[in-house]
């Protein structure tokens, strides 16, 4: 199905090092329109440091990433959202003492954090405008099952829900591509299965790609509809879930590590 989609975003020979240590050597990739692509790979393979490439938190020593055609190598993180790249982070990153919806409505750049009840003095178009932007966020705060706790501050809240606000939150700016870095990382059993059918929905609902770093192999396998994996900084395999998953280099690079 990807392979027939639309180009969204293409990784050609990227490499970065850290002193000694090749984090990607040489990697590319490509993202398509709407599609979960899986990243999968063992402790140290990379996953990360692809992921802060492409919202340019790090600066490759070579190669190009280009977004719908553009590079985005001269670009800086505050750039990302408007290029339509939204992330979450592996460790959430919230304002504690604001509530679920006002960090929802950071990551939309309305230029509103007063609530949403804040009247409107403008034109009609200013109007319309919010009530669209309302309507949207409180469909995404549904979604997200966040609804309820819209006026409540984050500090009362836990792990599992923190992520899925900062899921809103990414989701707030319209990404044509959504990154999430180990979303599955700290979450119970229950929670993963919800999480699974939030990735499709959140898919489906807002032709968004997604991007899923994950070490938890049967999360990527159930929701992607492509996965690559990484070892060492390189792409060993790259394919439908089932086939990379039986990829005699990926169940060599899994040897010996606990297979979630
Ligand atoms: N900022 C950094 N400074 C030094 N080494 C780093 C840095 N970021 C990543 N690395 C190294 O790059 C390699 C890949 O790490 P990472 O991308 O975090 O892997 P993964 O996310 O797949 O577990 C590791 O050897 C790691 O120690
Ligand atoms: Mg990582």
């Amino acid at each position: 199905m990807a392979q027939q989609q639309k180009l969204l975003l293409e990784v050609r020979d990227l490499t970065i090092q850290f002193g000694g240590v090749v984090a990607l050597d040489n990697i590319s990739l490509e993202i398509y329109d709407d599609e979960i692509l899986g990243l999968i790979g063992p402790n140290g393979a990379g996953k990360t440091t692809l992921f802060n490439c492409l919202s340019r938190l790090y600066r490759q020593d070579s190669g190009d990433i280009l977004v719908k055609g553009e590079s985005i190598t001269s670009l800086g993180p505050q750039d990302m959202a408007r290029r339509g790249i939204g992330r979450t982070f592996q460790n959430i990153a919230l304002f504690e003492t604001m509530t679920v919806i006002e960090n929802v409505l950071t990551g939309g750049q309305f230029g509103m954090n007063s609530g949403l009840a804040a009247d409107v003095f403008g034109g009609r178009k200013v109007r319309e405008q919010r009530a669209e932007t309302r309507d949207r966020i409180m469909h995404l705060l549904e979604l997200l099952n966040l609804a309820d706790i819209a006026d409540h501050t984050i500090t009362d809240q836990n792990f599992a829900v923190r992520k899925r606000i900062e899921f809103a939150r990414a989701l707030a700016a319209k990404p044509s591509l959504l990154m999430l870095d180990e979303p599955a990382g700290g979450l119970n059993r229950e929670e993963v299965h919800h999480l699974e059918d939030l990735i499709r929905q959140v898919r489906d609902e807002f032709k968004v790609a997604v991007l899923l770093v994950e070490h938890h192999l049967n999360l990527v396998m159930k929701v992607s509809d492509r996965v690559i994996a990484m070892d060492f900084g390189q792409k060993i395999a790259d394919g439908l879930p089932h086939e990379v998953r039986s990829h005699p280099q990926v169940l060599e690079a899994y040897l010996g590590e606990e297979v979630a």
